[in-house]
């Protein structure tokens, strides 16, 4: 699978373990970055990752900042994109299962990179149920005719 992934200066130490692990399961990483822990801004790396992903170029992003919930709140800002905020290998589950996010979002202060290792895999294995099709269909219509 050709992965998007993206972080900023939090998590770069995650994001270098991240790809790691993905790379030896034998994915193709886009590396959006940051490589650097100078102090940057989470959507100039994030909005990138996802237009990847919304062009159809990569299958599933991952972000990682902080907390999680700048990465998030920008990545669902790109048409299309469904970004869940996970905390724990059950919501990253949940975010595939439930919400067919094509990218998850993550914090590296709030989960070690064993656990973001461990939700990234249930993420990337989980197959969305079809029966919550009709919520996401109910947010796709209002993403295309906003009403405010
Ligand atoms: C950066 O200090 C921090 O605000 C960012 O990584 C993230 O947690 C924002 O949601």
């Amino acid at each position: 699978m050709r992965i998007a992934i993206a972080a900023d200066h939090a998590a770069v130490d995650h994001k270098a373990a991240l790809s790691a692990h993905l790379r030896g399961l034998g994915h193709e990483v886009v590396d959006f970055g940051t490589d650097s822990t100078a102090s940057c801004d989470y959507p100039d790396l994030g909005i990138p990752a996802c237009q990847a992903v919304a062009r159809g170029e990569c299958a599933r992003g991952i972000l990682i900042c902080g907390t999680g919930i700048g990465m998030s709140i920008a990545a669902n800002k790109v048409p299309g994109i469904r970004c869940g905020l996970a905390h724990s290998v059950d919501t990253a589950r949940l975010a595939a299962n439930h919400n067919n996010a094509q990218v998850l979002a993550l914090g590296a202060r709030i989960v070690d990179a064993a656990t973001a290792i461990a939700m990234i895999d249930a993420f990337l294995s989980t197959p969305f149920e079809a029966r919550h099709q009709r919520r996401l269909d109910k947010i796709a219509a209002y993403e295309k005719s906003p009403t405010c």
